[in-house]
C-alpha cells in the first residue's frame, strides 16, 4: 500500500513496485489520478490494483482506511508512508490549521497506519513500512519548523521501530531524499516568485524514480535508512559533524539560506 500514490515520489513508488509484479492499493485524496495511474499501470503489468481515495489529515482516516482495506479482503505486506506536504517561509505566515493538517498527515496518519497493518505484519513473520521522511530532517532548519520538525520524528521513529523489529522479520525503513523533482515546491512554497527564486538557488534535484528506487532496494536490503545521492549523503553527514562541534552556529547558517527576505 502506498499512500500519496497519485503524484511524485509515491507515483514512482507504484510504477516501480508494479514492474516487480506487486499488487497495490493506491491511496490519495485525487480519486481521478489514482484511476488514471491504476488504470495505466495495469495495462502495463499483471498486477491488481486498487485504489482507495482518503484524506489522511483528517482525524480518523487511518481507522478509515484500515477499515475499508479489511473490507475489500486485503492485506498489506509493505505499508509506505509517502503522503506529505511542507511549508517554508515564516512561521506565523501559514494558518494554525495547514500546520495542524501537516502534523496530521506528516506524523498522526504515519504513526496510525504502523500500528494498525503491523500486526497481520508480525503474524506472517515478514514485511515492512518504509516512511518517507526527508534529508531536512537530519538538522534544525529555520523557516521550516513544523515540517522540519515532522520530518526529525519520522526518522527517529522509524529507525527506532527498525531496532524493535528486525529480529522478529520486519524491515522498517527512514527514507530521507533531498530535492526531488515533484509538485512538492508548488505546495509548500506558495508565493510563485519567492518559489521560482528560491528554485534558481537549489540543488537541481533527483527524479522522483531514483528516489523510490534508492528506497526499495535498502528496505530490500533491510536497512534502517536510505538517503538518496552521493552528494545529499555527503552534506547530510557534514551538518551532522557540524551540529555536533558548532550546534548554534549550524543553525545561523541553514537560517542564512533559507530566509525568505533575502530573496
Ligand atoms: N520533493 C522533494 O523535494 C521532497 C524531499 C524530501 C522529502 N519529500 C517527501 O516526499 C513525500 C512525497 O512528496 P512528493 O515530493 O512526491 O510531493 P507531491 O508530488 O506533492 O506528492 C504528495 C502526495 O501526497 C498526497 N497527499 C497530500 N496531502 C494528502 C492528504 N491530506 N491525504 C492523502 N494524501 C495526501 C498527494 O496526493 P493528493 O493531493 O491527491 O491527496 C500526493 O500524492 C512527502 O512526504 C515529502 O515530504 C519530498
Amino acid at each position: 500500500m502506498v499512500t500519496g500514490a497519485s503524484s511524485g515520489i509515491g507515483e514512482a513508488f507504484c510504477r516501480n513496485l508494479a514492474k516487480r509484479g506487486s499488487n497495490l492499493i493506491l491511496v490519495a485524496r485525487s480519486a481521478d489520478k489514482l484511476e488514471h495511474l491504476a488504470e495505466t499501470l495495469s495495462c502495463q503489468h499483471n498486477v491488481d490494483l486498487s485504489c482507495i481515495p482518503i484524506d489522511l489529515a483528517k482525524v480518523n482516516s487511518s481507522q478509515d482506511l484500515f477499515d475499508q482495506v479489511q473490507d475489500a479482503g486485503l492485506s498489506v505486506d509493505v505499508l509506505i508512508n509517502n503522503a506529505g506536504f511542507g511549508y517554508w517561509g515564516n512561521f506565523e505566515f501559514a494558518s494554525l490549521q495547514d500546520y495542524q493538517n501537516m502534523v496530521n498527515l506528516n506524523v498522526r496518519s504515519m504513526v496510525s497506519l504502523s500500528y494498525l497493518f503491523l500486526p497481520s505484519m508480525l503474524e506472517k513473520k515478514c514485511g515492512g513500512i518504509i516512511n518517507v521522511g526527508s534529508v531536512v530532517g537530519l538538522q534544525p532548519v529555520p523557516y521550516g519548523s513544523v515540517y522540519v520538525g515532522t520530518k526529525a520524528f519520522v526518522l527517529q521513529y522509524s529507525e527506532s521501530l527498525w531496532g524493535e523489529y528486525r529480529r522478529k522479520g520486519i524491515t522498517v525503513t527512514a527514507l530521507c531524499p533531498g530535492t526531488t523533482k515533484t509538485n512538492f515546491f508548488n505546495v509548500s512554497i506558495p508565493d510563485q516568485q519567492l518559489r521560482e527564486s528560491r528554485m534558481l538557488n537549489m540543488p537541481k534535484g533527483h527524479s522522483p524514480d531514483f528516489v523510490a528506487e534508492v528506497g526499495l532496494n535498502q528496505f530490500l536490503r533491510g536497512k534502517s535508512q536510505a538517503i538518496p545521492g552521493k552528494v545529499n549523503y555527503l552534506v547530510a553527514q557534514g551538518s551532522q559533524l557540524l551540529l555536533l562541534l558548532a550546534r548554534s552556529l549550524a543553525i545561523r547558517i541553514t537560517a542564512s539560506l533559507f530566509d525568505p527576505k533575502k530573496d
